[in-house]
C-alpha cells in the first residue's frame, strides 16, 4: 500500500520538520539555479501525475505541476469537465484507472471522505491539495515561511521554535487552520485560534491539538474576542470567510464575521508584537484584511504563495520519490 499525505495529523513531528527542511533545500537550490543531485530532476522521467481537482486553483496546481515538471514529469491537470468523473463514472473506478497510470495523484475534493476513498483505492500515492477538513499542502509552505521570517527564533538543534512565536488565527474553523495549528503546534509554536460565537473548531482535532501542545510546552487556544486573541502575538492569520463550496450562504457566513477584518485598527488596539506578519493562503477578499494590511511591509502573503512550490517539490519528494519514507 502507498502512503499518502492526508492531512498534518498522521505526520510524526520528526517527519513534518524533514518536509519543511527540504522544501528549504529545494528552494535554496532553484533560487541559486543549481540542479539537484543524482539525477533527481529525471525521478519521474516517462511517467505522468494526475492532478484531480474538483473545485477551482491557482496556487496548488500551478505549484503541483510546477512540482511534477522538476522532477521530469508529465502533470495531467484534471477537472470534472475534463473527465467521466461525477457525470458518468464514480470515484472508485475513476481511481483505479488514474492510479494505474499515473505516479502519483494530487487530488482537490469536496469532503474528507472523498480524500479517505481516494486513498484506500489508489495504488499510487494521493496527494490531499485541499478537501473539507485539511490543507497539508499549504501548512508545509506555511511553516517553511514562518522558518524564515523568524530564524532567529528557532532553536536548530530541538528544532523547534520552543514556545518563542504566537500565531493567531481569525476566521473559519476548516480546512486551512485545521492542518496548519496542528503543524504549529508541532514546531513549538503558540496558537489562538478567534472564531465568531456560532462557529465551532472540529472537537476531534482540537483534542489531538491540546494533546500535542502539552508535549511540545505549548498554548492551544480558542476565543472569540480578537484583540484578546492578537495580544502578544507574531503570527496574523486569515483565510476566506466564504469557501469553495458555500458560495449559495455567502450573506449568511459573511454576517456570522462581522467586525472579524483583520486592519490597522485590530493591530493598534490589541497590542500585537512590534515584529509581526501578516499571512494568508489566498485568495484574498476585502473583508477578511484590509488593504492596508494585506499590502503592508509585515505581509508576507506573496512569499507564503511561492513557497507553495518548494511544498508540492518536497511532497513528490517524500512520498512518491522516496515511497513515503521521510525521514
Ligand atoms: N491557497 C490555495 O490553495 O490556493 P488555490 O485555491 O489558488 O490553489
Ligand atoms: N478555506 C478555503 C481555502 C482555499 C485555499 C476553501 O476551502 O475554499
Amino acid at each position: 500500500k502507498p502512503r499518502h499525505l492526508v492531512s498534518m495529523l498522521e505526520l510524526e513531528k520528526n517527519e513534518l520538520i524533514n518536509l519543511i527542511d527540504r522544501a528549504q533545500y529545494f528552494k535554496n537550490l532553484i533560487k541559486s539555479n543549481q540542479l539537484p543531485p543524482n539525477n533527481l530532476d529525471q525521478a519521474l522521467k516517462g511517467k505522468t501525475s494526475a492532478l484531480l481537482f474538483t473545485k477551482r486553483s491557482t496556487r496548488t496546481r500551478i505549484s503541483s505541476e510546477g512540482a511534477v515538471v522538476y522532477f521530469g514529469g508529465h502533470p495531467f491537470f484534471l477537472n470534472q469537465n475534463d473527465i467521466q468523473l461525477g457525470v458518468n463514472e464514480s470515484l472508485l473506478d475513476t481511481v483505479k484507472v488514474l492510479s494505474s497510470m499515473t505516479s502519483c495523484i494530487f487530488a482537490r475534493v469536496n469532503s474528507h471522505n472523498d480524500i479517505q476513498e481516494l486513498c484506500k483505492y489508489s495504488s499510487v500515492p494521493v496527494i490531499n491539495s485541499l478537501c473539507d477538513t485539511f490543507h497539508p499542502l499549504q501548512s508545509i509552505a506555511d511553516l517553511l515561511t514562518i522558518k524564515e521570517q523568524f530564524s532567529d527564533l528557532y532553536d536548530p538543534v530541538e528544532k523547534s521554535f520552543k514556545g518563542k512565536l504566537k500565531l493567531t488565527w481569525i476566521g473559519d474553523a476548516n480546512n486551512v487552520i485545521n492542518d496548519l495549528s496542528i503543524a504549529c503546534l508541532k514546531f513549538g509554536i503558540n496558537v489562538s485560534v478567534v472564531l465568531p460565537k456560532n462557529i465551532q473548531f472540529n472537537n476531534d482535532i482540537y483534542l489531538k491539538g491540546k494533546e500535542i501542545s502539552k508535549e511540545n510546552n505549548v498554548k492551544f487556544e480558542i476565543l472569540n474576542d480578537p484583540v484578546i486573541g492578537c495580544l502578544n502575538s507574531n503570527i496574523l492569520v486569515t483565510d476566506t470567510f466564504v469557501s469553495m463550496g458555500e458560495e449559495d450562504s455567502k450573506l449568511e457566513k459573511l454576517k456570522k464575521f462581522e467586525n472579524l477584518q483583520i486592519n490597522s485598527n485590530l493591530v493598534k488596539s490589541s497590542k500585537v508584537n512590534s515584529n509581526w506578519i501578516f499571512m494568508h493562503c489566498l485568495p484574498r477578499h476585502k473583508e477578511e484584511v484590509s488593504d492596508e494590511v494585506f499590502y503592508s511591509d509585515n505581509s508576507v502573503v506573496f512569499q507564503e504563495a511561492e513557497n507553495r512550490l518548494y511544498a508540492a517539490i518536497s511532497a513528490i519528494e517524500g512520498f512518491v520519490i522516496n515511497k513515503g519514507k521521510l525521514v
